[in-house]
């Protein structure tokens, strides 16, 4: 069985041996560049990435790759457009994959230096992003799978995280229990690749989302969640 992996090493196999040669290539540019010395255990295969983790002197990290084939690329090319930082992209699979891919790592590089909980962004190449494992021995769980021992105080902090997300113009996008970790009893915001700045016309649209994902999860923990006074909180307004 994978150290860290959910997923079924045969299947961590299959995968293996469909890496487009392109996505191979660039792997091994980026262990060439030692960014770490080769994939690990697969942590998650999700709708447009697949998540592995790595080892790099001595120590875990994540290697997200956007497949180039299988991903909705249409409804991707409609969700960066409107992001004015990528008004320009142009409407071709492999452009609007690789400019997801830098979105992600240069909005998570963005919310670490507004001192937001992230992984950290270590290394971005074509359809490639390199980051931070969060988590010890295993890999930090998923909000909605690690319910918070103090669930008051854990939601305080995800507004709190919110908060100063939007001072920096940001907001998540995706926020919910699938993108938040649990990392001791405190939360990590994970998968920012459709962040988007306080520019883009929808991001107020986006942030209330948000705000009604937390909640929704929150209030199926039994807490109370005010969508309008959390708002009010994180805009200031
Ligand atoms: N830096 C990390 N440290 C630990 N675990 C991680 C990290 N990044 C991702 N994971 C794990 O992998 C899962 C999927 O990651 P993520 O949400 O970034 O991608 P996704 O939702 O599959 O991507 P997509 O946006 O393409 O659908 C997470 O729920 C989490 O369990
Ligand atoms: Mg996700």
């Amino acid at each position: 069985m994978p150290r860290y992996g959910t997923v079924q090493r045969e299947k961590y196999k299959t995968l293996k041996n469909v890496f487009d040669l392109f996505t191979e290539k660039n792997l091994n540019k980026l262990i060439s560049q030692g960014f770490f010395e080769g994939l690990e255990s697969p942590l998650s295969i999700g709708k447009e990435a697949n998540i592995f983790t790595a080892v790099a002197e001595g120590e875990t990290r994540v290697v997200k790759i956007y497949r180039l084939q299988t991903c909705d690329f249409n409804k991707m090319f409609d969700y960066i457009r409107a992001d004015p930082r990528y008004v320009d992209v142009r409407n071709n699979r492999r452009d609007v994959i690789f400019s997801w891919a830098h979105r992600e790592y240069r909005n998570l590089l963005k919310a670490r230096e507004a001192g937001v909980r992230v992984p950290t962004p270590l290394a971005l190449l074509k359809n490639i992003v390199v980051m931070e494992f969060i988590g010890d021995d295993m890999a930090a769980q998923k909000l909605k799978d690690d319910v918070p021992e103090d669930k008051e105080e854990f939601l305080k902090e995800i507004v709190h995280q919110m908060k100063l997300l939007f001072k920096a113009g940001m907001v998540h996008g995706d926020l919910s229990g699938f993108n938040i970790l649990n990392h001791d009893q405190k939360p990590v915001f994970i998968d920012m690749s459709q962040s988007t700045t306080l520019e883009n016309p929808n991001a107020l649209d986006y942030l209330k989302r948000d705000i009604r994902n937390v909640c929704v999860l929150f209030r199926k923990f039994g807490v109370k969640c005010d969508e309008e006074s959390i708002l009010k909180k994180i805009t200031g307004k």
